[in-house]
């Protein structure tokens, strides 16, 4: 690749010349012992103004770039692009070999390297990776496709989704990690900790209350600033305290008014002041909208120029240099943008570790992406059938599989977080096979695998088209399984409604034959107006590189389903907090305005609230074993509340218990809460038969407390609160309760 040596040979051949302490000398920066925050900015006070003016602008897309005037774009950027940005990927910033700081190399995005026309490893979607319930599975995967991103020339992962499913609909909420704060925090959190332990500085994005893709870069979010501090914002918080990405990346919405790369009260209040943030906030593609405003209210670097065609150059060199000239952009803001951006390049290893494109083990990655899925599937119904439940698939003789290409392969999102599979699409063609298609298909068949596994069973795949021929399959076979797929791609929202005849088709086929299995790949939530009459449902979601093969072992019984519902399935539409989208469907650029009046009460607080049944709660997953749940411990140590509990396996088979304890104020509304109830800790445990597990888990106190406007604090109303244990958001048997005094906080932290 082109790009490596620019940078790495001059910082090279200066290691060869100078010892690392002589070097330190005279560049203060590269003393590795000294603190990050002390490297940046004795890096940036040898800085040239146009030296950091090259660091607060990013580029892509050599090719219109080269379209752009010479005063926007000068001929030297230009030619440097052209040579060092990596075909295909998201974005390059120009590093300063004369001080050793290497150039910033940005690929998309969480479930693996997204880089047109080169094979790498996908994750399972995020929405299914948070289904694990366990932080050590995004970790892991973190690690892993951090390690393919250095190892095909990158330093920059545009990673760690971390919006809230507030809208079920909204076409993102696969590159998220559910509706819930304190899974977010945990799951994203642990995806960016395995991101930047390997030297690279991940995002999280998008910042912030990016909650639908209709007009998404138009659309103003309308909401208080409690709701906003105990929902969007808590998620985003709890990901910063427990993993410190470099960067933030700023949405395209405006939010109350302002833009959100543009936003005072997001960038500059919340994050910079209120959390101490030291990074970077970089825009996403093209959503910025000014350059004085936008660098006063906390955007520090531009990136992805010319990407969007709709907004300018707002971070030039010339433009900055013109806001300085007149006072309206401080000199003082300049150095800071510079130093934000150079911070995690120290902090996160990228400058003392080069990226070196190097070979990728394939096979191993995959066996990660597996793992992943293995513990994320989540096995919504498991009905008896003549006394005897219908999966796992035992000593069945003839399988009828029906639908979603499951031939072939297994679905994945669309847009800026697709990844060109290893092996290629399985499933070419189809629509849209443009922005934000097209659609992929990884090649992982669950036909093939589960006829690896059943070898003496009799397998036959047939499309479904023809519901007719379906059904009559179905009737032959002992066991039907119907795999039904729900596509989402970036900018584009969902109705819940399976697309096509797949709703018929689940009914003709399990009216043909009763022993019917659905097996989900979609993005988030589905209506399934079928769900009373099939015994067996599984939800796959998007299940990544060997999505197949974790379906077949699931299936089969080798591997025993795990996961949890990171999001409530609404039983109707009814049940949603908004009957429409605002300019759902409508060609992009209206300006549309959302008011999001159910403030924090979001997924299951919602459905709490106003009383609903959701089809399958937040939290629900089932096993092939039981698992029994003891009273929960509640005890206050010091200020801090400590939950835990103790699980026992106490069915026939190994598998995985998720505990999640929820906690609920008396009277949740004299407490201020937004609804009655909000999980506070989770705990996931192996255990073999009879085994059995405890765990303990200090509360973070802000799932405690109510958000105060006026004093920039946080704030416990004293009083008794129910601690609740069991395995899902609609199934805690067991409480104990504990009496919290009163207390309040600051919010900066
Ligand atoms: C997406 C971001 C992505 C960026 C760069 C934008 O369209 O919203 O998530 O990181 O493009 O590809």
């Amino acid at each position: 690749m082109k790009h490596l040596p620019v940078t790495s040979l001059l910082t090279a051949s200066l290691l060869a010349c100078v010892s690392t302490s002589a070097l330190a000398d005279v560049q203060p920066w590269a003393d590795t012992s000294k603190p990050a925050d002390q490297r940046a900015a004795a890096a940036v006070a040898a800085m040239t103004l146009d030296e950091k003016l090259g660091l607060v602008m990013g580029y892509t897309d050599p090719e219109q770039l080269m379209k752009e005037p010479d005063d926007i774009v000068s001929a030297a950027i230009k030619a440097d692009v052209a040579a060092n940005h990596i075909k295909g990927s998201a974005g390059y910033i120009a590093g300063i070999p004369r001080l050793g700081i290497p150039a910033q190399w940005q690929t998309d995005a969480s479930i693996g390297v997204r880089v047109t026309g080169m094979e790498r490893t996908a994750l399972p979607s995020s929405l299914a990776t948070a289904a694990s319930f366990d932080p050590k599975i995004t970790e892991m995967g973190g690690i892993m496709i951090a390690t393919e991103a250095r190892a095909s020339g990158f330093n920059i992962f545009l990673a760690g989704g971390g919006n809230l499913a507030r809208e079920p609909r909204n076409g993102r909420n696969f590159e998220y990690t559910g509706e819930d704060p304190l899974l977010t925090g945990r799951m994203t959190g642990g995806l960016i900790n395995g991101i930047q332990s390997q030297h690279m500085v991940s995002t999280m994005k998008h910042w912030a209350v990016n909650d639908q893709e209709s007009q998404r870069t138009t659309v103003d979010a309308t909401i208080s600033k409690p709701a906003m501090r105990q929902s969007d914002l808590l998620a985003f918080e709890m990901i910063y305290d427990l993993s410190n990405p470099g960067s933030v990346m700023c949405s395209y919405n405006l939010v109350n008014g302002d833009w959100a790369c543009e936003n005072d009260y997001l960038n500059n209040r919340v994050l910079k002041q209120d959390w101490g943030f030291k990074g970077y906030v970089m825009s996403d593609w093209g959503a910025v909208h000014s350059s004085a405003k936008a660098a006063n209210a906390g955007l520090d670097q531009f990136t992805g120029y010319p990407c969007c065609g709709h907004h300018g150059a707002f971070f030039s060199a010339k433009t900055l240099k013109a806001d300085i000239a007149s006072g309206a952009i401080p000199m003082s803001r300049i150095d800071d943008m510079a130093e934000r951006i150079l911070w995690p390049l120290f902090a996160k290893g990228v400058v003392d570790n080069p990226v070196k494109v190097g070979p990728i083990d394939f096979e191993a990655d995959a066996n990660v992406s597996q793992k992943a899925a293995e513990a994320s599937l989540v096995l919504l119904k498991n009905d008896a059938i003549d006394g005897k439940s219908l999966l796992p698939l035992a000593g069945v003789k003839s399988i009828a599989i029906i639908g979603g290409h499951a031939d072939k392969g297994v679905m994945a999102g669309g847009g800026s977080s697709g990844v060109t599979p290893v092996g290629g699409n399985a499933v070419p063609g189809l629509e849209p096979k443009t922005w934000p298609g097209p659609v992929v298909f990884m090649p992982s068949s669950p036909v093939e695998a589960l006829k690896a596994a059943k070898p003496d069973a009799s397998i036959t795949y047939i499309s479904g088209d023809n519901i007719k021929q379906a059904a009559a399959l179905a009737k032959k076979s002992e066991v039907a399984i119907v795999f039904v797929t729900q596509w989402m791609g970036e900018g584009l929202d969902n109705p819940l409604e399976l697309p096509g005849n797949q709703d018929a088709l689940v009914a003709a086929v399990v009216k043909a034959n009763p022993k019917t299995i659905v097996v989900v790949e979609s993005g988030g939530a589905i209506l399934m107006p079928w769900a009373g009459k099939v015994p067996a449902i599984l939800e796959a979601f998007y299940p990544g590189a060997r999505g197949g093969q974790a379906i077949a072992n699931i299936l089969t019984g080798q591997v025993n389903p795990s996961g949890h519902l990171p999001i409530s399935f609404p039983a109707s539409n009814a049940q949603l907090a908004h009957a429409e989208i605002p300019g759902f469907h409508k060609p992009d650029g209206i300006r549309v305005g959302i008011t999001y009046d159910e403030g924090a009460a979001i997924g299951y607080k919602w459905y709490d609230v106003k009383g609903y049944t959701p089809l399958f709660a937040f939290g629900h997953g089932l096993s092939y074993t039981t698992f029994a749940v003891s009273a929960p411990k509640a005890a206050l140590d010091g200020s801090d509340l400590v939950v835990g509990g103790t699980v026992q396996n106490s069915g026939g088979v190994a598998g995985a218990a998720v505990m999640q304890v929820y906690v609920s104020p008396t009277d949740w509304q004299a407490a201020g809460w937004e609804a009655p109830k909000r999980l506070v800790a989770f705990h996931k445990a192996d255990l073999t038969p009879g085994g059995s597990a405890a765990f303990s888990q200090k509360v973070d106190p802000k799932l405690l407390a109510t958000y105060d406007e006026a004093t920039d604090s946080w704030v416990i109303k004293g009083g008794v609160y129910h601690v609740r244990l069991g395995q899902a958001s609609d199934d805690l048997p067991q409480s104990v309760d504990i009496t919290l005094p009163d207390s309040r906080w600051s919010a900066v932290h």
